[in-house]
């Protein structure tokens, strides 16, 4: 070296030298926090995927992500519909303890302009992780409110949950946010008045009319033509932005494009940060007819996304591994809930296969709405190949992330536990001997897994009523509800033994099964259990919960004065600038 510089000069290339070095050990000292990806599917059933059992759609990303990782075939979701099913998984939760599950008619959030949603003092492991210095975003889909009290409060806005980046939609898909599909929100509302009409052997246009009439008079009573007019125009404007706002992408808390265009929506993608959850809008209704994958599947347009959404889910693998990121990155893939058979679009393409499940999408406890895939993937901490059939939870991802972020702070009690012994195979049984399985507030259903035991025994207390009766699915409504008339309630409760018949179709009886009054006894004790940790007037199934009800009547209802919007309201729309993408 002397050679070739002076002595000063060789210090500082020296020094230079070591603080590379400790900048690169620093680094590698974080590596020790690995970075997270989840995606997380809209509405996708168990069996619609390769790995777990489709052998007619092909999903050879997926695949390819189970056969290097881990797959779990027994993975539940906490709630079988999006809005308290999206809560549990971010809060490690049951929905109800954040007041997200539904009392009545009303199970996922309707409106951007409602006052509901997951409330801001709640923690999501989002939010933890950034406490331990992690940079977090969320890409897709929200569906957790906006606003509480004025538009642009955000007080549950992503941003406000512990993403710092949020480009995605706030909302859902609907089929109201196309026009010529249909409607979602409004299908319980035509319902009724479809049975009200012909009650009174009138028809659904003229009831419709005359219902309007009324509401106009009524507003109308001692007001002035301009108060007249503003009602009118209050109802226009709700209609429109019905269609127009449902959903529209925005970034952090900007909305950037209003109306959203469907088209560009799939090719929107994100890379990189420490935390990232990918949640995709696939495979909801309506479904996208993407160049490239229309007509290609061999069943419909539902299968063209499966394989879109796979080929997405392929993009991201293979930015992963060509950053060479994949040894330090937990890549995680899963559904909401399970596939909507009542659902279809203006085609009457059906959404959603759940394989040998009962059940679907909005059907309480029936293992069809609740058991979605579940895949693991960390080539350089777990094993390739690996399958689980023990139950696991979404509500498990909290604990897990915060066990590898390394977070030893104090927490609120948890209904998930961490995964990485299953994982890891150093743990052969699942820490959920018993899982509960809820319908809104209302306890539904309780799963056992007895130790020692392969049994998974599963008792339900109530199961929806189907319209038409016998028809496997709530048919005139689109969603089966967990209240009242709605259900049927059983005593003794079904039981069922999922490991003999996951299909859930040979009810068990004291005369079947010797172990039916200690299954009985043993479930109706962790119920007891669990509901000494719920607040005093929730474990009594009452309907004022101690904390506030997300999803009443009166927090769900749309209000203008909510309604996110870009331009002046109620003129909202505007396009996004492309350069963004
Ligand atoms: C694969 O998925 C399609 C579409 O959801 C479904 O119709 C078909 O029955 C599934 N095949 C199997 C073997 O489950
Ligand atoms: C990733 O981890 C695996 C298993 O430990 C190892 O064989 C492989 O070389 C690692 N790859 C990189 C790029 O470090
Ligand atoms: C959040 O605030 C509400 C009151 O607004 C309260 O009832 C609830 O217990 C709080 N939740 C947490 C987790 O602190």
């Amino acid at each position: 070296l002397s050679h070739i510089c002076r002595p000063c000069v060789c210090l500082a290339t020296a020094i230079k030298a070591v603080l590379l070095l400790l900048t690169f050990k620093s680094e590698g000292n974080k590596i020790e926090k690995p970075n997270f990806i989840l995606m997380i599917v809209d509405d996708m059933g168990i069996g619609d995927v390769g790995c777990y059992g489709n052998d007619t759609i092909r999903t050879p990303n997926i695949d390819r992500l189970a056969s290097e990782g881990v797959k779990l075939n027994q993975h539940i979701a906490a709630a079988p519909l999006c809005t308290p099913s999206r809560a549990a998984f971010l809060t490690g939760r049951y929905a109800l303890r954040s007041g997200m599950g539904s009392t009545g008619r009303v199970q996922v959030l309707l409106f951007l302009g409602g006052s509901g949603g997951l409330p801001p003092n709640e923690t999501t492991f989002a939010k933890r992780l950034q406490q331990q210095g992690y940079t977090t975003g969320l890409v897709g889909k929200w569906h957790l409110g906006v606003n509480c009290e004025r538009r642009g409060d955000h007080c549950h806005h992503p941003n406000q949950h512990g993403f710092s980046y949020f480009y995605g939609m706030p909302f859902t898909l609907f089929n109201d946010c196309v026009s010529g599909e249909g409607t979602d929100v409004l299908a319980d509302l035509q319902h009724t008045l479809r049975n009200l009409s012909l009650m009174l052997g009138l028809g659904l246009v003229t009831l419709v009319r005359v219902i309007l009439f009324l509401l106009v008079w009524l507003s109308n009573a001692s007001q002035t033509a301009w108060m007249r007019l503003r009602f009118l125009l209050l109802c226009a404007s709700f209609l429109y932005n019905l269609t127009v706002c449902c959903g529209f992408p925005g970034v952090n808390q900007e909305v950037v494009e209003q109306p959203m265009t469907v088209e560009t929506l799939p090719q929107r993608n994100a890379d990189r940060p420490f935390l990232l959850i990918f949640s995709l809008l696939h495979v909801h209704v309506p479904l996208f007819e993407t160049p490239g994958f229309a007509g290609r599947s061999r069943h419909g347009r539902y299968g063209d996304n499966m394989e879109e959404m796979d080929w997405i889910i392929g993009k991201v693998t293979e930015t992963v591994d060509s950053l060479g990121l994949a040894n330090n990155t937990l890549m995680y893939f899963t559904s909401d809930h399970g596939g909507h058979i009542e659902d279809a679009d203006a085609r009457g393409q059906k959404g959603g296969w759940n394989g040998i499940y009962k059940g679907g999408k909005a059907m309480g406890g029936w293992e069809g709405g609740i058991r979605v895939p579940g895949i693991f993937r960390w080539p350089g901490r777990l094993p390739a190949g690996r399958v689980v059939d023990e139950p696991t939870s979404l509500m498990d991802l909290y604990p897990t992330l915060k066990y590898l972020a390394q977070d030893t702070q104090p927490d609120r009690l948890l209904d998930g536990y961490n995964l990485m012994p299953l994982l890891e195979g150093a743990a052969e049984r699942s820490e959920h001997e018993f899982m509960l399985h809820y319908c809104g507030i209302y306890l539904n259903a309780v799963r056992w897994h007895p130790p020692g035991s392969d049994s998974i025994f599963k008792v339900h207390f109530f199961t929806p009523n189907f319209t038409p009766p016998g028809a496997g699915g709530c048919y005139e409504t689109k969603v089966c509800l967990c209240h009242g008339d709605y259900v049927t309630h059983h005593n003794p409760p079904l039981v069922y033994d999922l490991f003999h018949d996951p299909s859930e179709s040979r009810p068990l009886t004291r005369d079947t099964e010797p172990r039916f009054a200690e299954i009985l006894e043993q479930t109706a004790k962790a119920v007891e259990r669990h509901r000494s940790t719920l607040p005093q007037n929730q474990a009594g199934d009452s309907h004022t919960a101690s904390v506030p009800n997300q999803m009443s009547w009166e927090k769900i209802l749309w209000r203008p004065w909510l309604q996110p919007c870009c331009g002046t309201f109620p003129f909202c729309g505007c396009k996004e600038d492309t350069t963004h993408t």
